[in-house]
């Protein structure tokens, strides 16, 4: 079991409609969970512009426009894609299905604190950098993300 990070259960499948997004709270902290039909993508529920509600937005592709003055943010690394020339972004965070439940896999610094948190799901593989905010892989390391179990 890794000591990095660890799975999180956050909602049944069904909860979540095809080309949706919903609102979760994961150890206090806002996370916007979408169903894009082939998998689910989690990205911080909070518009690095103003701070809107991400989940409210609508999907078009593998991005959500804002509900409140359309910036496109791309789920699967939080980055800013429109306007272009931002360079902002919002967390994002690895996920996948195990009985019908979505899980999220959170960083160990977020655990056990409220929220709707259930118990750990063992998981040997090491958090992945995918959100843009983060570094950038080093060379010669692997951080290839696993497909999402479903
Ligand atoms: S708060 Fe999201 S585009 Fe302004």
């Amino acid at each position: 079991m890794s000591r990095q990070s660890r799975w999180t259960r956050v909602t049944q499948c069904e909860n979540i409609p095809l080309r949706e997004g919903r609102a979760v709270i994961v150890d206090g902290k806002e996370l916007a969970v979408f169903n894009l039909g082939d998998r689910f993508l989690a990205v911080e529920n909070r518009c690095p512009h103003r701070g809107g509600p991400l989940s409210d937005g609508i999907v078009s592709g593998r991005q959500v426009v804002c509900p409140l003055h359309a910036w496109r943010v791309c789920l699967e690394d939080g980055s800013v894609v429109k306007p272009a020339e931002q360079k902002a972004c919002v967390a994002s965070y690895r996920t996948r299905v195990e009985s019908g439940i979505v899980c999220v896999q959170l960083p160990a610094q977020q655990h056990g604190v409220g929220g709707v948190t259930e118990p750990e799901i063992a998981d040997p593989t090491p958090l992945a950098a995918r959100s843009a905010c983060m570094p950038k892989p080093v060379p010669g390391q692997d951080l290839e993300l696993e497909p999402a179990a479903g």
